[in-house]
């Protein structure tokens, strides 16, 4: 299979990538290495990675249009600087509508996305948050633009699926709670723990899901959590349990 992955260096992308050349499938990769690392991927006869933004709409129909692949896995997503709205913007808007516009002229099979339980707004109205819960990615730049993006898949009219997700973890991952305790503690800073609860997911067993997802398994919108939370600080000494998609709940707080 030929699969084209956005924000292929990032946590996600490049651990779905990983497996993806595991089991022999071709694959095309753009990141611009925003908070992407380039050591996340090894040089592959089947992967060809591009440097790049899919903010570019010219680059992004060049690639679709050339390698026209099976299935995109549009990973790529801006959300460093929560007051960077323009970046926010460009990626997660501009940068979408071009992979879903992209999609739909070269015929794509099927278009994989990320959502962020953001969406449902930094206070649900409802724990274990629902599909039916209404959208509402209010005080968050990063939140209103990827729910613009996630609409975006769906006006593409290619076969799509969203994953919404609360808390990825793995040994990627650079950004969040526990890459910040990770750090303090290696510092022999002190951590500080509060309240707040987090549903966290392994990035592995995320990866499979959405490979499962390629091969053609589900469609539409998924909450993929583990449906348990955890106070930020206990991930450090256990990982939590494998993890299914569910149509029904996620996460019980909201993470990135
Ligand atoms: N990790 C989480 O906890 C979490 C939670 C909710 C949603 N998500 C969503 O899951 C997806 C993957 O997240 P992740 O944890 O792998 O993040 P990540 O930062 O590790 O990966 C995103 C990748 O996209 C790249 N990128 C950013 N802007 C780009 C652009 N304009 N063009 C090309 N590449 C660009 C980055 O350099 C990075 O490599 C994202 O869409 C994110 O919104 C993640």
């Amino acid at each position: 299979m030929k699969v084209f992955v956005t924000g292929g260096s990032g946590l996600v992308g490049s651990t779905l990538i990983d497996l993806l050349l595991a089991r022999g499938d071709e694959v095309l990769a753009i990141d611009n290495f925003v908070t992407g690392r380039r050591d996340n991927l090894q040089p592959h006869a089947r992967l060809r990675l591009v440097e790049d933004s899919i903010v570019d709409k010219s680059v992004v129909d060049a690639l679709v249009g050339d390698f026209r692949p099976d299935v995109v896995i549009h990973t790529a997503a801006s959300y460093k600087d929560p007051d960077d709205w323009h970046s926010d913007a460009m990626t997660n808007c501009v940068g979408s509508a071009n992979i879903g516009q992209a999609c739909k002229t070269y015929k794509v099979g099927r278009l994989i996305y990320f959502q962020t339980a953001l969406c449902y707004g930094t206070k649900p109205r409802e724990q274990p948050i629902t599909l039916n819960h209404p959208i509402d990615p209010v005080n968050s730049s990063y939140a209103i633009s990827k729910t613009a993006g996630e609409h975006y898949m769906q006006y593409s009219g290619v076969d799509w699926i969203t994953f919404r997700l609360a808390n990825v973890v793995g040994p990627r991952n650079v950004s969040g709670p526990l890459p910040i305790f990770f750090d303090r503690l290696s510092q022999g800073k002190r951590c500080f723990v509060t309240e707040a609860r987090r549903d966290f997911v392994f990035v592995h067993d995320l990866a499979r899901a959405v490979i499962k997802a390629a091969d053609g398994t589900g469609s539409g919108t998924y909450h993929f959590s583990s449906g348990r939370t955890a106070p930020a600080a206990a991930p450090i000494i256990s990982r939590p349990d494998a993890t299914s998609p569910s149509k029904s709940s996620t996460t019980r707080s909201c993470g990135r």
